[in-house]
């Protein structure tokens, strides 16, 4: 199979993530697609642009929030990822909730949500990459199956290149597709 080199990469796959902070005593959503889990303690990581004003909150707060937006929520998404809130007021997009640690702003509208505290923060180029460890996680009641949170109902987005996607359809089982030795000694 011939490969051709690109130039314009990251294409992704990437996750639509939207965080958020306090900024000013004001919940500010950010999109995002720097984001994921960095280890089973469990920690998420987030990468955000020094300049943007979600960052300032991190900073202040020591806290911010991940939230999962399911594929019908796009368009709020996507402006999020246009809009600053250096410039415009977005507090009011989502409808906001608080755990009882206070500290970061959560999005009701989200699936799935987790409020991660700052562990440690390190400057990459022009942004800041920020390792926040999970205190709490939240899923909405109408996206369980049997009590666990179900990814089909959560129906998250990933952004590849210029489009947002969602997730089809389960194509395998994690620890279970690969073990089933037929691969063993298998030349690839
Ligand atoms: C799909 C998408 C993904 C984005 N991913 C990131 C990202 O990973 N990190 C980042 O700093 N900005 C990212 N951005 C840009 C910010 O969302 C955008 O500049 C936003 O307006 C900043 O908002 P704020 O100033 O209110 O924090 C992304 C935008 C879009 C549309």
């Amino acid at each position: 199979m011939g490969k051709i080199k690109i130039k314009n990469y990251p294409v992704g796959p990437f996750p639509a993530v939207l965080a958020g902070a306090d900024v000013g005593g004001k919940p500010n959503y950010v999109t995002i697609g720097a984001c994921g889990v960095v280890c089973l303690k469990p920690v998420l990581y987030i990468s955000l642009k020094s300049t943007h004003y979600t960052t300032i909150g991190v900073k202040e707060n020591g806290y911010f929030s991940v939230n999962i937006p399911s594929s019908e929520m796009v368009q709020k998404t996507d402006y999020c990822g246009i809009v600053s809130g250096k410039a415009t007021d977005k507090s009011m997009v989502f409808a906001s909730f608080y755990d009882e640690i206070g500290k970061a702003p959560l999005i009701s509208e989200c699936p799935l949500n987790f409020l991660c505290k700052v562990v440690q923060s390190v400057p990459i180029f022009d942004f800041e990459m920020f390792f926040g460890e999970i205190v709490s996680a939240y899923v909405n009641e109408q996206c369980l199956t049997d009590g666990r949170p179900d990814s089909l109902k959560i129906n998250p987005m990933v952004i590849i290149g210029n489009g947002y996607f969602d997730i089809g359809k389960m194509v395998g089982e994690v620890f279970k597709e690969g073990g089933n030795n037929t691969l063993d000694n298998k030349k690839i």
